[in-house]
């Protein structure tokens, strides 16, 4: 009797789980047909006695993605959608919006615009339970509003995605000149978000006054001169910039300091040199997995310094410099990545404008003494060999840019004559021979001079006092 009463109880528990379920199976679907409407729920919507009716701004453009996701029992994650066509969502409105909620809900936003459409946006963006924060193709005003106001590094930084892309930077020629004249800025402008997990910000360009032509900023000749600021990002794994707006890039990169990152990448940004900071791989940033320069203009290989240790069991490690202006083969740097420190990283250098001069025979020597296919005596150097032959062999690949008679030609496969190189003897006899026989006769006096002078000091002594006078 006690069991019967005991499975009918577990039997209508299960109903009423099932019920349950059934129940928010459905109002999950009728979400997402009003998501996929794109109904704005913001001023009706209430979770946890907070009425969304604060964010009423924003309602015409935003709506709410899904439901509130509980990561944590009691803790909530809402995700808000807004899309702006030529008009204005003010960042300010949200920032209120999230001083007055209780700390158990954190946000994601994602803006994205079109037509004009424009973010009155003062970087980077701080605002209470703010967690994930997406902008992209819109016009931003009021970018450095705030950059000397010290209450924004009183507000609490929760970000741990940033994303700042396509988009254009509008400064009024008297944002500019006020931006320009600041002795001081705050922390969270100079550094942008320090907690966060992953920053991605690039093409950014910018208007200021009515300037019509698009400017980088990071090339405005008058920059001002802000004191530095270390910024260590301690949680960052995967940062993506393209722009600085405050400093010179390779100072901004230099100046910070990334302990757990795993992906660097630089690509696009206009970089003319590499930054000193990065040359030391594996030195701070023992993660580091992938540092992208690509596409940018840099002209040399640089030498890089290797700080895996030997027999690590460190991951293997990539630096991208391809499609950058290295036109020089004579690679001051190549034979460092060789090294045994250097058995985790391959560099790249493809599709860059090489020179086909005479300073070619170098790297082919090269090639031939670190990359080529030897036999060798040591098995152990022989699995050394193979694995930078896996790593380099795409060398053998690369072709001329320069000069154009040799343009596309595969560089490991270009004879001396090819590539210039006029055999010895053929120099020496091109060279004038009465100045060599002049300096011969002259050195040649001056040695028996010496011998002479050495050999008979006392002599010489007496009767040179005499000649002298
Ligand atoms: C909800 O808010 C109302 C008024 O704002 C308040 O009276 C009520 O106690 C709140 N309820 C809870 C559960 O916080
Ligand atoms: C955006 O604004 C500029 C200048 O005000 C105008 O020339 C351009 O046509 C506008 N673009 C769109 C898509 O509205
Ligand atoms: C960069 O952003 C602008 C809008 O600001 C966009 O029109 C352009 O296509 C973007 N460029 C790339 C390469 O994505
Ligand atoms: C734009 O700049 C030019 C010179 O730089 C100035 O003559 C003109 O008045 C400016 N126009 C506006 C609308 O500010
Ligand atoms: C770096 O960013 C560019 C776009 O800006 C992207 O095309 C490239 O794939 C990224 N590199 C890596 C290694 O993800
Ligand atoms: C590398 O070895 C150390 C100790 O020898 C160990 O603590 C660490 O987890 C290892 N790392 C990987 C990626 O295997
Ligand atoms: C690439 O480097 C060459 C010199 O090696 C220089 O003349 C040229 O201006 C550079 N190109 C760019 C786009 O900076
Ligand atoms: C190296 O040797 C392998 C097999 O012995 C051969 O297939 C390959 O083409 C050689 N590579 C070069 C660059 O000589």
């Amino acid at each position: 009797m006690g069991l019967c009463s005991f499975q009918s109880c577990r039997f209508r528990v299960t109903v009423i789980l099932c019920i349950l379920l059934i129940h928010q199976v459905m109002t999950e679907n009728t979400n997402k047909i009003q998501s996929a409407n794109k109904s704005p729920q913001l001023s009706g919507y209430v979770l946890n006695n907070i009425s969304f009716s604060i964010l009423q701004p924003w309602q015409q453009f935003c709506y709410i993605n899904d439901l509130p996701k509980q990561d944590k029992p009691g803790e909530y994650y809402i995700e808000i959608i807004c899309n702006v066509n030529s008009n204005v969502l003010n960042f300010l409105d949200f920032r209120r919006f999230t001083s007055r909620i209780q700390e158990n809900i954190l946000f994601s936003v994602v803006i994205t615009c079109g037509h004009n459409g424009s973010v009155f946006f003062p970087y980077p963006g701080r605002a209470r339970l703010l967690q994930s924060l997406r902008i992209s193709n819109c016009v931003l005003n009021g970018f450095t509003s705030e950059a000397t106001s010290d209450v924004i590094d009183s507000i609490t930084d929760r970000i741990k995605y940033f994303t700042l892309v396509n988009s254009v930077l509008f400064m009024s020629q008297n944002d500019f000149r006020q931006f320009q004249r600041a002795k001081h800025l705050t922390k969270a402008f100079q550094c942008g978000n320090v907690n966060a997990v992953k920053i991605i910000e690039y093409n950014i360009s910018c208007w200021i006054g009515n300037v019509s032509k698009r400017v980088r900023l990071e090339t405005y000749q008058s920059r001002p001169n802000f004191q530095d600021r270390t910024c260590t990002y301690t949680y960052l794994r995967h940062l993506q910039k393209s722009f600085s707006i405050i400093q010179p890039f390779t100072r901004q990169i230099d100046k910070s300091i990334y302990p757990n990152i795993e992906m660097l990448n630089f690509s696009a940004a206009s970089i003319i040199e590499t930054p000193k900071h990065v040359q030391e791989w594996r030195l701070e940033s023992k993660g580091l997995k992938y540092l992208d320069l690509s596409h940018n203009l840099i002209e040399d290989v640089f030498p890089i310094i290797c700080h895996d240790r030997i027999n690590d069991n460190t991951t293997k490690g990539f630096v991208d410099l391809s499609y950058n202006n290295i036109s020089s083969l004579r690679l001051y740097g190549v034979t460092k990545w060789f090294r045994e420190t250097c058995d985790k990283l391959t560099v790249d250098i493809r599709n860059n404008p090489f020179l086909c001069d005479c300073g070619v025979k170098h790297f082919q020597d090269l090639l031939q003494k670190y990359v080529g296919n030897h036999t060798a005596s040591s098995s152990w150097y022989m699995l050394r060999r193979k694995r930078i032959f896996s790593r380099y062999k795409y060398l053998y690949d690369l072709t001329c840019y320069n000069p154009p008679s040799l343009r596309g030609r595969i560089i490991s496969k270009l004879s001396l004559s090819e590539i210039g190189c006029k055999p010895k003897l053929r120099i020496v006899t091109n060279v004038p021979t009465g100045p060599i026989i002049v300096v011969m006769f002259v050195s040649f006096f001056l040695s028996v001079c010496l011998f002479v002078g050495i050999r008979y000091r006392e002599q010489i002594a007496v009767s040179c006092s005499t000649w002298l006078k």
